[in-house]
């Protein structure tokens, strides 16, 4: 018999569920009389800035573009620093050189790979302007530990919430805490939409306005550039897609919980690391990432598990502080945790359209191959 293959996230999956709500939402932007901004884009605004508890939302056309312009919203451009990871999607650190800003890159901790606060605080020069910090997986940087170094130091929190759409700290949203937070809806994230788009999310009535100009080549009013912009609108068929799926993102994040908790109590025995969550957080697992002791029993457990038909992933293999494009480009920290990482994660399948089976197949094989190790 053959199994379906399961990948790390199936967005196909997403919209085949929800397909008899977002079929009409795709009907109704056809009908609409423009296809660029309008109503669409505004009540999905609306609707994810209430989701988080911002006052303002600005849709842009990706998550790397809502980064480069919550920065430049805020005013950080050349000669500023950005303190950021290299445990990240290099689109982190690309938003911040698309900014202009230069990136200085620090370890994360070892626990919820989210970023250092120590290793930050160390990091601070008279020219850094913010700390952009990635709630990575799903789980919450220590947002109370960066808000006190940030306020000590008189410098701004952005979050990048690519990965957290729904994950709490101390009962409160992550992206509700920065001056500016940004969002992907990339199609694999929590919350994706079927194609690119990204939000900016702010509680600053002047930072919002900027941004708005910024993501329309600075257009005041329609021909008349005020500052030197760029096109980043988000597009309102990604709006209206994003709006029905909203509506279900609570279920899906508490379906993404109960599956890990499945993977966490199948995996508990083995020689495994498990994600952590820390106890004033909720994680929205966008990944299930466990840790492994070393690079060969990562690489021979992940090839193994193609033997289920499960395809595990890797987030992320090469630290963006050792990449070619970046040579010269950033300064970078002591990296000892994210280089280890990077050799000994692996990413297991999930997704809310998952079955318990599903989680049980992954499972299977993850113990089949420690009783065996090659
Ligand atoms: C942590 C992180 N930041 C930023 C991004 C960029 O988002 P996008 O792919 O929408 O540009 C992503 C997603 O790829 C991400 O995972």
């Amino acid at each position: 018999m053959h199994e379906p293959i399961l990948n790390v996230a199936d967005p196909r999956a997403s919209y085949l569920a929800l397909k008899a709500e977002i079929d009409p939402a795709i009907s109704d932007v056809l009908q609409a009389p423009s296809y660029i901004l309008g109503p669409f884009v505004e009540r999905f605004e609306a609707e994810m800035a209430a989701y988080v508890g911002m006052p303002h939302g600005i849709g842009v056309n990706n998550g790397t573009d809502a980064i480069h312009l919550a920065l430049r919203g805020l005013g950080i451009g050349p000669g500023d620093e950005v303190i950021t990871v290299s445990h990240t999607a290099v689109a982190t650190v690309a938003g911040v050189r698309m900014a202009g800003a230069e990136p200085v890159l620090v370890d994360v901790d070892p626990g919820t790979y989210t970023i250092s606060v120590g290793a930050a605080r160390g990091a601070i020069t008279p020219r850094t302007k913010a700390i952009l910090a990635v709630h990575l997986y799903g789980h919450p940087a220590d947002v109370g530990g960066l808000l006190e170094l940030c306020s000590e130091k008189g410098i701004r929190l952005v979050e990048d919430c690519a990965q957290a759409h729904g994950a709490t700290f101390d009962g409160r949203m992550a992206g509700s805490f920065g001056a500016v937070s940004t969002f992907s809806f990339y199609p694999t994230k929590n919350l994706g939409a079927i194609g690119d788009a990204g939000m900016v999310l702010t509680s600053e009535a002047e930072v919002a306005d900027r941004i708005k100009l910024l993501r329309q080549y600075g257009w005041e009013t329609p021909q008349h550039s005020l500052i030197e912009g760029w096109n980043s609108r988000m597009d309102p068929l990604q709006a209206a897609i994003l709006s029905v799926k909203l509506r279900h993102l609570p279920a899906h994040i508490e379906r993404r919980r109960a599956l890990a908790a499945r993977y966490t109590a199948a995996l508990a025995n083995l020689p495994i690391g498990l994600p952590e969550e820390v106890r004033n957080c909720r994680h929205a697992y966008h990944l299930f990432v466990v840790r492994v002791a070393d690079e060969r029993t990562r690489d021979g457990l992940r090839e193994y598990l193609r033997g289920f038909a499960v395809n595990a992933g890797i987030h992320y293999p090469f630290p963006v502080h050792l990449q070619k494009a970046y040579a010269g480009k950033l300064r970078a920290g002591p990296m000892a945790v994210t280089e280890a990482a990077a050799g000994t994660v692996l990413s297991l399948p999930l997704y809310p359209e998952m079955s318990d089976a599903d989680v049980d197949r992954v499972c299977s094989g993850v113990v089949a191959y420690f009783a065996h190790p090659s």
